[in-house]
């Protein structure tokens, strides 16, 4: 069997390969936002960070939903703070030009008429939105439909009752390491024994399986009793996580602030009426085992940036999602040579 080698650790921390990431992979590709229902009302919004660039998502006064550049059309302020919220116009809190929820700019005060300005030559710029499941999604520039990037998810989540969930916890972690890294870790489990002792205790480790499917790595253990986590753990290209509970189940995505800083972002679902304190319950053992991730990740960061590491090998039986991964981010950066 050949011997695959991790990527190269220079890709994790040169600025260059961050903003080619930013274009090939970022904006290019369908972003998760968050809930869905966040935005069922006239006026509702959900505003998200994509790897630096700020998008909003606006249900309409028609009813149509619509995605914009979270960003100015004068001088290029950003519009609306980052979460969810309810406006009328659009305003921008630098020179309070405001903005129909249609992108259309309704009025720049004080302006003067000398030259004038026409309204129509400055919507804000439109951005993709599509959504699946109860899941909102935008796109900067998108190659491919939503559900060709989904892939093989769509089948293996087809019998769970995503839509019978409610969204009800939000969570944000945010660390210093690239976000490579930190989906090195999330698709392998081969970490659990070293970085997850408690986690470790509560799962048949020896049965645990990771694969590589299209746009997905799927990661299962059999569960010992009292795990809030069901034992199926899914990841999608490029940067976003589903991992299912009894009774609910979690998403998060990976946004890269920089080369060297990573939010990520989650949203929890349960099922209506679960109680506050099992709520909690998986919040909070979801974040436990997260902080583990980045301590290590964030230690393992510092290796690379410092020149300290060069590539070692990868298991064949424990690390095929990283090796897939890593394909498919070094395929986007270099198309010509894959
Ligand atoms: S930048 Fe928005 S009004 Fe000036
Ligand atoms: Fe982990």
């Amino acid at each position: 069997m050949t011997q695959y080698l991790n990527l190269d650790p220079g890709l994790y921390v040169r600025p260059e390969v961050f903003q080619a990431e930013r274009r090939a992979i970022f904006a290019q590709s369908w972003q998760l936002m968050g809930a869905a229902s966040a935005v069922d009302q006239p006026g509702q919004y959900l505003a998200i960070d994509i790897a630096g660039t700020p998008v909003f998502a606006i249900r309409g006064r028609d009813g149509s939903l619509r995605g914009f550049k979270n960003v100015c059309r004068h001088r290029g302020a950003k519009l609306l703070a980052d979460g969810t919220g309810q406006c009328g116009l659009i305003v921008c809190p630098y020179h309070k030009w405001s903005f129909a929820d249609t992108g259309r700019l309704v009025q720049a005060p004080w302006y003067g008429k000398d030259p004038a300005i026409i309204p129509e030559d400055w919507p804000l710029e439109p951005v993709a939105i599509d959504s699946w499941r109860g899941l909102l999604f935008a796109s900067l520039d998108p190659v491919e439909t939503l559900a060709e990037q989904l892939g093989d998810l769509i089948p293996e989540v087809a019998d769970e009752p995503l839509e019978s969930y409610e969204a009800t916890d939000l969570a944000t972690v945010s660390f210093d390491a690239n976000w490579k890294v930190y989906t090195d870790n999330f698709v392998e489990g081969y970490h659990i024994p070293g970085t997850h002792p408690g986690f470790y205790a509560a799962i048949d480790f020896e049965q645990f399986q990771t694969t590589a499917h299209k746009g997905m790595v799927k990661m299962t253990a059999p569960p010992r009793e009292g795990l809030f986590y069901r034992g199926k753990w899914l990841w999608m290209w490029p940067n976003w996580t589903l991992s299912l509970f009894d009774g609910g189940f979690s998403v998060s995505r990976i946004n890269p602030t920089s080369t060297d800083r990573t939010d990520q972002h989650y949203t929890f679902f349960f099922r209506p009426g679960t109680e506050a304190e099992a709520r909690a319950r998986s919040v909070k053992g979801t974040l436990d085992v997260v902080k583990e991730d980045y301590t290590i990740c964030v230690e393992t960061h510092r290796n690379y940036a410092a020149g300290a590491y060069s590539a070692g090998p990868l298991s064949g039986r424990h690390e095929k999602g990283v090796r897939y991964f890593q394909e498919r981010v070094a395929a986007a950066l270099y198309p010509a040579s894959t």
